[in-house]
C-alpha cells in the first residue's frame, strides 16, 4: 500500500493525484492534511515516513509546496530515501538507481498533468539493484554512524 500526504501548499495536488490512484486501483492510507488551510508539513512528513520505515506502508507520496520541505523532513527517519523530482528522468532513477521509497512533489512546481505523469513512472519503474544495492548499502551506513 501507498501512503500518501501533504500540507496546504500540497492539497490540492494530493486530491488529484488520489483520484488517479483511484482509477488505478491503487490502494493509499491518506495521513492529511484534509484542506488548504495552513500547516506545518514536517509532522505529516513524518507519519507518511515512519509508516514506511515500519514496514505498514511500501512506498509513499508526499506534496507540498516545493516538495523540499517534505523531503528534507522525510529523509530523517531511518530507512527513508525521499526524492524530490520535477521531471521524468530524475523520477526514473530515483527508483532504478535509489530505490526511492517516497515520492516529493511541489504542488506549486507543476500542474497536475506533469506531476501525474511524474506518479506513474514513479509507481511503475522497478529499482534495478545490481551495483547500486552496494551504494545503498552505504546510505543504511551512514545512517547507523559507520560511514
Ligand atoms: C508552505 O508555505 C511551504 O513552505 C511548504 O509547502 C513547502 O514548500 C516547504 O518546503
Amino acid at each position: 500500500m501507498l501512503a500518501i500526504g501533504c500540507d496546504h501548499g500540497g492539497f490540492q495536488l494530493k486530491e488529484v493525484i488520489e483520484s488517479y490512484l483511484d482509477s488505478r486501483q491503487i490502494e493509499y492510507q491518506d495521513f492529511g492534511t484534509d484542506s488548504e488551510e495552513s500547516v506545518d508539513y514536517p509532522p505529516i512528513a513524518a507519519k507518511v515516513a515512519h509508516s514506511i520505515a515500519d514496514g505498514k506502508n511500501e512506498r509513499g507520496i508526499l506534496c507540498c509546496g516545493t516538495g523540499i520541505g517534505m523531503c528534507i523532513a522525510a529523509n530523517k527517519v531511518k530507512g527513508i530515501r525521499a526524492a524530490v523530482v520535477s521531471d521524468a528522468y530524475s523520477t526514473e532513477m530515483a527508483r532504478r538507481h535509489n530505490n526511492s521509497n517516497c515520492l516529493c512533489i511541489g504542488g506549486r512546481v507543476l500542474n497536475a498533468k506533469d506531476a501525474l505523469e511524474l506518479v506513474q513512472i514513479y509507481l511503475d519503474t522497478p529499482y534495478e539493484g545490481g551495483r547500486h544495492q552496494r551504494r545503498l548499502d552505504e546510505i543504511t551506513a551512514i545512517e547507523n554512524g559507520e560511514l
